[in-house]
């Protein structure tokens, strides 16, 4: 009835100091990582049956710099893609003379895994200029092959704009290369005119790029592209800009210039967002050699009418949950607890399940964007109330989560403090009450989900 998933057992940040990660679900079940390193001299590769395992899957590596002429400095932003059979990777490179001659290169490996085999050079993807040019994606539409990279224009004022070809192999694109965006908006051109990072997804009948925007501080956002599958990808025209961003700092959750993503799924196929985050503002020296970007992952979620939702970026920690009902997810509006079938400010739907105030053999839930509230009972109510530190306090937010009454894949809350009394749907509010009917049992079973 309402599926309750692990989905959510990912804890951020996934991977320490690990920027512009891609992760990759292949169709032998692996899921492979890569990422820009700090030391920008290598490319390494891991892979694990889930995300989370990634954390902890030891990391391979494939190729190293040149000691001297391309690709011998800053190498940046690997992807790795598989097409028709073999592995390729993508990536940036700058020259040891010439550190911010910056080129698009790519590697192939005809092994059927990855982490074997040595990687062959198959050279720079050549552009239209001889100019800075990095973060390549690579996906298909329609049969064929597009690429989507950020270059510098010399003929236009500032520093990258996102651009796509179509490909005649997977190191060749074929020209004209179209530009689809420039940093025009104000959250685009902090410190930086910058447009990098892009990512693809298909959905609902549109392709979705995500793109990184401005300076790699907390300045740092993404942005959204939108055109419709049956346009002309290639016709600029197609493609509409979001005028906000769609994903930035959130200085609530502690999480700082979000971005530099890609997107995979769940086991249970759900879309998961992957991306960069510091968790400190403050940057002593040139943000580029500041080593704390980790990787995150979280949920992505879908508005009714088939938009991504991003939400904010979720606090480190275990991943927030959601509560479902039949009718919907509960929600804090003001310090009273909804249900709302249709909660478009995803993060006041969100809550971080941990160690109970009262009993760390309990738990606790504390709102993502309300830290320090935590779902508390009083007057045979539930509601969204700071903790004012107070052994009833503690009391009343600390709950026994049991396998569902009238389901057992979902979930039941027992309040710690009066055994028997279970949260319970009631219209569109949760209360307080004992268990003696179906009904009851029914109403006081939830979904609960990431
Ligand atoms: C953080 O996210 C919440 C959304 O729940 C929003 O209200 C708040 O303005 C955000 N803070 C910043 C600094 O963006
Ligand atoms: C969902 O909520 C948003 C924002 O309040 C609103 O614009 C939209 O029309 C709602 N959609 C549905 C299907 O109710
Ligand atoms: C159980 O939930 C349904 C659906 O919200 C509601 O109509 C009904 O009144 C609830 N029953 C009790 C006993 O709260």
């Amino acid at each position: 009835q309402m599926p309750s998933s692990n989905d959510g057992q990912i804890v951020n940040p996934l991977i320490e100091q690990r920027a512009d990660p891609w992760v990759y679900l292949h169709t032998d079940g692996y899921y492979y990582f890569t990422a820009s390193v700090p030391e920008y001299d290598r490319i390494e590769i891991r892979r694990a049956m889930t995300i989370q395992e990634l954390a902890a899957a030891v990391p391979v590596v494939v190729w190293e710099k040149h000691p001297e002429g391309i690709m011998s400095k800053h190498i940046w932003a690997p992807e790795i893609h598989h097409i028709d059979g073999k592995w390729y990777i993508y990536f940036a490179a700058g020259r040891e003379d010439e550190a911010f001659a910056i080129r698009i290169y790519v590697l192939e490996n005809e092994a059927e895994n990855p982490l074997e085999q040595s990687w062959v050079e198959k050279g720079e993807v050549k552009t239209r200029w001889d100019s800075f040019a990095l973060d390549a994606t690579s996906f298909e539409h329609q049969g064929v092959r597009y690429l989507v990279w950020a270059q510098h224009d010399p003929d236009i004022l500032g520093n990258t704009n996102l651009y796509i070809a179509a490909m005649s192999d997977p190191w060749t694109i074929i020209q004209p290369q179209v530009m689809i965006s420039t940093p025009e908006f104000e959250w685009e051109r902090r410190r930086f005119l910058v447009n990098e990072g892009a990512a693809v997804l298909k959905r609902n009948g549109r392709i979705y790029i995500t793109y990184s925007a401005s300076a790699t501080n907390h300045y740092y956002a993404m942005g959204l592209l939108t055109a419709a599958d049956d346009s002309n990808l290639l016709d600029p025209a197609s493609w509409s800009k979001s005028p906000d961003p769609v994903f930035a700092t959130n200085e609530t959750t502690g999480q700082y210039g979000p971005g530099h993503n890609s997107f995979t799924v769940s086991p249970d196929g759900d879309d998961i967002l992957i991306y960069h985050a510091r968790n400190y503002r403050d940057i002593a020296g040139d943000p580029l050699y500041d080593p704390n970007r980790h990787t995150r992952a979280q949920r992505l979620y879908w508005n009714p009418d088939g938009t991504p939702n991003f939400g904010i970026p979720v606090p480190d920690g275990v991943h927030p949950v959601r509560i479902s009902t039949e009718t919907g997810f509960i929600r804090h509006d003001g310090d009273s607890i909804v249900i709302d079938a249709n909660v478009s400010d995803i993060a006041d739907s969100q809550f971080q399940i941990v160690p109970g105030l009262a009993d760390s053999d309990a738990i606790s839930l504390e709102s993502i964007n309300r830290p320090g509230s935590f779902l508390r009972h009083r007057d045979g109510g539930i509601w969204l109330d700071e903790n004012d530190g107070s052994d009833e306090f503690a009391n009343e937010a600390t709950w026994i989560e049991h396998p569902g009454l009238a389901d057992s894949t979902a979930v039941s809350f027992e309040a710690y403090s009066l055994a028997d009394q279970y949260i319970k749907q009631h219209g569109n509010l949760l209360i307080l009450e004992s268990i003696s009917t179906n009904a009851d049992r029914a109403n006081a079973t939830f979904g609960e989900e990431f």
